[in-house]
């Protein structure tokens, strides 16, 4: 990891500590450990142990440091929180307290330019979260137009997809797409006219790293696992950068929970509660010091005294709000 580049700014913090509410004894899964900021705090806060899970090889050297001051609370594992009930099965654990999760990309993926996740930079087309074999470079290299088509617009919620598609297309015929700049400029070229706060690629480049990481079915699983992994009052916190990941959230939690207040009133057989439906979101003075938070939204849940069902119904995907191609 290069040094120069800046570590990730964590999002959120008072919101999460204050319903994560750390207490001595407890265990907690950050699914999502990056640079290590919530689950410091979090550590910090009481006597409690944290496993922190992340994909990404390159952020355990990142939490070296974390790791020699709170090693006997803290246990770091690489891998995908879609096989968090596998992760902590293999060290003997079978339930936690709560989950969190902070999807998306962090600062450090975004900022170093040879991972190939920016349009800022020019570098190869990459975007891999973890050391998988399949990058962005094969995927706009080899698929076919009508499979480029769909990824970008159903993962990049891009209007323009079969034009950005075609344009691909053309482009391959006369050589390979190595860069994010040539990538960058055959959208820029599809979209045409010009653009005022989002830049053309955005769209596109994130459908192409949601696709290829599988960041939605990574979600759908972790949730589904949550139910069995937490004990009665455990909490599920999630916060999501867009909307296809906060619609999945946001129905998981709405066909799964009943209200706090009918939850104290009578025997329920959904697997959560909730005390707020509505979502939360940073509040402006984070947003001001730290723009990236803009589109975080958080929500929350707690997890009743009902049976485990979901995984059982595996389906439940689509109904939630995923897309697939
Ligand atoms: C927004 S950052 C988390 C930042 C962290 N909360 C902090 O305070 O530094 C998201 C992290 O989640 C990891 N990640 C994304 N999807 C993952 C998955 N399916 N399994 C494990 N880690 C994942 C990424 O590699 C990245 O390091």
């Amino acid at each position: 990891m290069d040094n120069n580049v800046p570590a990730h700014k964590s999002v959120m913090m008072n919101e999460v500590l204050e319903i994560l509410n750390p207490k001595s004894n407890e265990t907690y899964i950050d699914c999502t450990l990056g640079a290590g900021g919530h689950t410091r705090a979090i550590l910090e806060s009481a006597k409690c142990h944290v496993i922190g899970i992340d994909r990404d090889p390159t952020v355990f050297s990142l939490n070296e440091d974390l790791y020699k001051h709170y090693g006997d609370r803290l246990t770091l594992i690489k891998g995908r929180f879609g096989e968090l009930k596998n992760h902590i099965f293999n060290i003997g654990i079978k339930k936690v307290d709560a989950i969190f999760i902070d999807l998306g990309v962090s600062s450090m993926q975004l900022d170093t330019p040879e991972r190939g996740f920016s349009f800022r930079f020019d570098a190869p087309l990459d975007m891999r979260m973890d050391d998988s074999k399949t990058t962005v470079f094969d995927i706009v290299n080899k698929y076919k137009e009508e499979d480029l088509a769909k990824i970008i617009y159903l993962f990049g919620e891009e209007r323009k997809s079969r034009r950005i598609a075609k344009n691909i297309i053309e482009y391959r015929k006369n050589k390979k797409i190595e860069t994010t700049f040539e990538l960058s400029n055959i959208i820029k070229n599809s979209i045409g006219g010009k653009y005022k706060k989002i830049h053309p690629s955005t769209k596109t480049f994130q459908g192409l790293r949601i696709y290829l990481n599988d960041e939605l079915k990574e979600l759908y699983q972790a949730l589904i696992s949550s139910e069995s992994i937490l004990n009665e009052g455990g909490r599920l916190i999630v916060i999501s950068f867009h909307s296809l990941e906060d619609r999945i959230v946001k129905n998981f939690i709405k066909y799964n929970s009943i209200s706090e207040k009918k939850y104290k009133l009578e025997k329920t057989e959904l697997p959560f509660y909730y005390k707020k439906k509505r979502v939360t979101k940073p509040s402006e003075i984070e947003i001001n010091e730290n723009p990236r938070s803009r589109s975080a939204h958080l929500r929350y849940a707690y997890r009743t005294s009902a049976k485990a069902v979901l995984e059982n119904n595996l389906h439940n995907f689509i109904r939630y709000g995923g897309v697939s191609v």
